[in-house]
């Protein structure tokens, strides 16, 4: 390998499992930075970008390299970072030695906050952060996978504001249902609101087959697709960093098991069962 080429866990071609390839390091162009990266979450829509089921904004350019969430070093500056791919846009995935993002995905990571408890927090923290606005008139709110990436960081930012969670297993109606799961187990978070009370998910369909709901009992089923916010990245590094805030981190795998990572947040059959995140962590 040359000093220009990294490993980074990818795909050539759509329903192949990431595997190490050989890439040039990408070349931070313009208005952009290099990140040398330290730890990369892996997120559910992480195997829909293998499988090539992800809703990128432009035809996906192949090798595909999957990955939202990357904490790492501006290599220029020599300063510990936190960024958001915003893959959608980008294609650019965190999988890998090294990423180079637009300048406005990045934002610093306070010295003492450690890449793998900071890793999880870009995706899962602004839809949790986004979600919080959505049913912030609420009093009660349920969240049907409160253990979850998103459960678990609204959980702490909705308590934060004074709204109660209830635990799933909770009878009688609540103000408001956060769906993070989809499929019929959407249906039953659904069911518990009550009569004009709000209904947020953000599985839609492209993720879980099952149709969207109508209006019912005057409630508008609400699909809420995450937007990055650099204010809102930069205040959820603000709190994790004073520990206002934590992450779940449940495994911490070398980069190169990306495959065996994707197929446990796929609770693919014979896969270990890990509560919380995995981050992967290249040979860096
Ligand atoms: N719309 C958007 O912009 C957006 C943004 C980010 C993520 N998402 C989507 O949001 C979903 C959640 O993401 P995440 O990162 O929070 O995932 P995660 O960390 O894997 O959490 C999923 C949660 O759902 C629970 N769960 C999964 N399958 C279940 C089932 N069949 N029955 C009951 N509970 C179940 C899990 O329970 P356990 O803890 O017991 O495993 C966990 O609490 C994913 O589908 C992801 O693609 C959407």
């Amino acid at each position: 390998m040359t000093n220009h080429e990294m490993i980074g866990m990818g795909v050539e071609r759509f329903g192949e499992q990431p595997r190490p390839l050989r890439v040039p390091v990408p070349v931070a162009g313009p208005g952009e930075v290099l990140i040398r990266v330290a730890a990369v979450a892996v997120n559910p829509a992480d195997a829909g970008m293998v499988a090539g089921t992800y809703p990128w904004a432009e035809p996906a350019r192949f090798p595909v390299i999957p990955g939202y969430d990357v904490a790492g070093t501006d290599v220029a500056t020599g300063r510990p970072v936190l960024a958001f791919t915003a893959h959608k846009a980008t294609q650019a995935g965190g999988y890998a030695q090294y990423v180079a993002l637009p300048a406005d995905l990045v934002v610093p990571l306070p010295p003492g906050v450690n890449p793998v408890d900071a890793a999880p927090l870009p995706l899962a923290g602004l839809t949790a952060r986004q979600l919080l606005d959505a049913v912030d008139d609420a009093k009660t709110l349920l969240i049907n996978g409160p253990g979850g990436a998103i459960g678990t960081l609204l959980s702490q930012l909705a308590a934060e504001r004074g709204i109660t969670v209830v635990p799933v297993g909770h009878e009688g109606p609540v103000d408001a249902a956060v769906d993070v799961v989809g499929g019929a187990v959407a249906r039953s978070a659904f069911d518990r609101v009550r009569d004009g009370g709000r209904y947020v998910t953000v599985v839609p369909e492209f993720w879980v087959p099952g149709g969207p709901f109508g209006t019912e009992r005057g409630i508008t089923p609400r699909v809420l697709v995450v937007a990055y916010r650099r204010e809102q990245l930069v205040d959820l590094v603000e709190r994790l960093a004073a520990g206002r805030l934590t992450t779940k981190v449940g495994a911490v795998l070398p980069l190169a098991e990306a495959a065996e990572a994707l197929r446990i947040v796929a609770r693919a059959p014979g896969a270990p069962r890990v509560s919380g995140k995995i981050v992967l962590v290249p040979d860096n």
